[in-house]
């Protein structure tokens, strides 16, 4: 497991060891150097170590060419999930390589110790719905009170991945996550390998160590709890995610770990029904919290962002029949909102 002490890596661990598996979980806290120190995660490393008695912890960059051929090569894996990224779009712009070389380069190294390791082993690839770009922004809209959703019926039920990644504006972090879809893509169709690529819309879940660059629930229920005033970039507030339960994820995986398919592509996220605006993630989270959000408004999107997002999950649950997202929308804010509160030495209480 790559990632291991971040918000999917962890939970992945969670599941696959009340499995039965034993767990080795490869992680060097690299989110603290990209994000400072709010993004540090090695309390949930911590967490995994005390809790999982099945659990090995490897401090390891998955830049380490040599040092992945050889952990991957002794352990041989079962199954090798891949949630380890540098995963802001907005950061990537000042650490290029960094960025380049953690993303696209340290999955192409994990991808040939698992080509030389183990085979015939499913290979999960975290993937996001950046590599299609800005492209969704080019569907027609309609403006509706607290959102914007899609005009267009063919997008009645969300993105699919026949959607093109061709010809947008990716940033640099969807550029080199593009990179590394493809290349997992490309392990799964030329090698025959066990692969698939999760095209993730907003993964959450209360183990996020949540930043303003990443992890927008997380970090937007922190700032109420805190009473801080949450930066909304542009689009009126209006603009829709797609949000899904870290442990729904870490259940998909699992169905393709025991039924896996090669070269395969999915658009994961929480669909039409688990999706909110930014302004209505406001009145969600204080209706839970009893807070008011503040909030600043700048009139400026970030670059590439998407106006409104929400997977077509369709190809997920025809594949996976028994798999559906399992956590309301409600319950999951209810859940950072307590994990929060836990870890916050002064937070706003009812
Ligand atoms: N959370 C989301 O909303 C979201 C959305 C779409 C896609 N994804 C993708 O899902 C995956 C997991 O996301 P997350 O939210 O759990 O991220 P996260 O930042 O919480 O976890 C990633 C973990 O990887 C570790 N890491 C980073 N670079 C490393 C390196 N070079 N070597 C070893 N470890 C390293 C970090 O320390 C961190 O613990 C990423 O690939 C991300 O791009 C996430």
């Amino acid at each position: 497991m790559s990632g291991s002490s971040g918000l999917i890596g962890s939970e992945i661990c969670v599941l696959f060891h009340a499995r039965g598996y034993q767990v080795h979980g490869l992680d060097n806290n690299q989110r603290a150097i990209f994000f400072g120190p709010m993004g540090d995660t090695r309390w949930n490393q911590r967490r995994l170590q005390k809790e999982l008695a099945h659990f090995e912890h490897h401090e390891l960059d998955i830049r380490d060419r040599p040092g992945v051929l050889q952990l991957v090569k002794t352990l041989a894996p079962d199954v090798i999930v891949h949630a380890a990224s540098q995963p802001s779009h907005d950061r990537a712009a000042s650490i290029p390589f960094d960025d380049f070389d953690t993303n696209a380069v340290g999955t192409l190294n994990l991808l040939q110790a698992a080509r030389e390791g183990c085979p015939q082993s499913p290979f999960i690839h975290l993937s996001t719905n950046k590599v299609y770009g800005d492209r969704p922004n080019t569907i027609a809209m309609r403006e509706l009170p607290t959102r914007w959703d899609y005009a267009d019926p063919a997008f009645e039920h969300g993105i699919p991945e026949t959607f093109s990644i061709d010809q947008s504006l990716h940033s640099l972090f969807g550029a080199s996550k593009a990179a590394s879809d493809v290349m997992v893509q490309e392990y799964g169709r030329y090698f025959q390998m066990p692969t698939c690529c999760l095209r993730g819309g907003c993964l959450t879940g209360p183990n996020h160590a949540g930043v303003e660059l990443h992890g927008f629930l997380s970090y937007l229920i922190r700032c109420n709890l805190e009473k801080r005033p949450y930066t909304i970039f542009g689009y009126k507030g209006k603009q829709v995610r797609d949000n899904i339960h870290s442990a729904d994820v870490a259940e998909f995986i699992y169905q393709f770990a025991k039924n896996p398919r090669c070269g395969e592509v999915y658009n994961l996220g929480g669909g039409k029904d688990h999706s909110c605006s930014i302004l209505e993630a406001f009145d969600l989270v204080a209706s839970i919290t009893g807070c008011k959000q503040e909030h600043v408004y700048l009139d400026q999107p970030r670059v590439g962002d998407h106006i409104c997002y929400y997977s077509d999950l369709r190809k997920m649950k025809s594949h996976y029949p028994q798999w559906t997202p399992t956590h309301s929308l409600t319950d999951t804010i209810r859940e950072i909102v307590d994990q929060w509160r836990a870890r916050l030495t002064e937070p706003c209480r009812r």
